[in-house]
């Protein structure tokens, strides 16, 4: 009996050992090969073979393709001619309605406020009176004459394309959205134009007696 214990013992110690590989790399017999080799959709990492085949599958689309439901793209181009022949282009958009208008202000804040301000003086928290982490002033959209007497067009140009340190928006803005946020600064300027009267008695009216 003794002889039995020793002789399986044995025998164990030595298929344990045997079982044992110097091929790190190998998991050894691998039941669930899916979660041990994770399936690679490497879609983006190599279209090489595509295109040797003629499939431009990731190459950028074609010049002047608009994105389903967009509006007709923008053909004047990035350079000095195309900023100064904008100011001839019309905003295609009739006016906000007040629907749109929500939604165009709700865009604004989203992609402009951080610069440009909530209230569009140009003093947003990335720039914060020259405080902020931005480098440079960005432009008061209410009040500078210069954006007050630029022409629609040439705001959407500059939106489009960016204008110096500012960015550009046309990957991040349909061409119907940038056009809805020239109309709501627009509105925004006039708004105060037209009622600076209202503002200094509401002002007025608020101070303490
Ligand atoms: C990262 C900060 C930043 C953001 C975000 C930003 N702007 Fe600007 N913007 C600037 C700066 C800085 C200038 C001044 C550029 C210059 O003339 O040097 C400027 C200038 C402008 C001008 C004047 C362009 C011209 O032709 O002189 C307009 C119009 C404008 N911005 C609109 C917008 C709108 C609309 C958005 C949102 C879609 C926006 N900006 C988002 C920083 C920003």
């Amino acid at each position: 009996m003794k002889k039995f214990w020793i002789i399986s013992i044995g025998a164990t110690m030595m298929a344990g050992m045997l079982s044992c590989n110097k091929v790190r790399r190998s998991p050894g017999r691998v039941y669930m090969p899916d979660m041990a080799y994770s399936r690679a959709l490497e879609t983006y990492s190599s279209t090489e073979g595509l295109q040797k085949e003629g499939v431009n599958y990731t190459a950028m689309p074609v010049t002047g393709t608009i994105a389903r439901g967009d509006m007709a793209a923008y053909e004047l181009k990035n350079d000095s001619a195309g900023y100064a022949a904008s100011k001839n282009i019309i905003n295609p958009l009739p006016p906000l309605d007040a629907k749109k208008f929500i939604e165009a202000a709700r865009l604004y804040l989203v992609n402009c406020g951080i610069c440009h301000g909530t209230k569009l003086d140009g003093n947003g928290p990335l720039w914060n009176g020259g405080k902020g982490p931005f480098p440079a002033a960005p432009r008061n959209l209410l009040t500078d004459p210069v954006v007050v007497n630029m022409a629609e067009g040439t705001m959407f140009h500059s939106v489009t394309y960016g204008r110096n340190t500012m960015g550009a928006y046309a990957s991040q803005l349909s061409t119907e959205q940038r056009w809805m946020i020239i109309h709501y600064i627009k509105e925004k300027q006039a708004s105060i134009v037209a009622a600076p009267a209202a503002v200094a008695d509401s002002a007025a009216a608020k101070k303490p007696k």
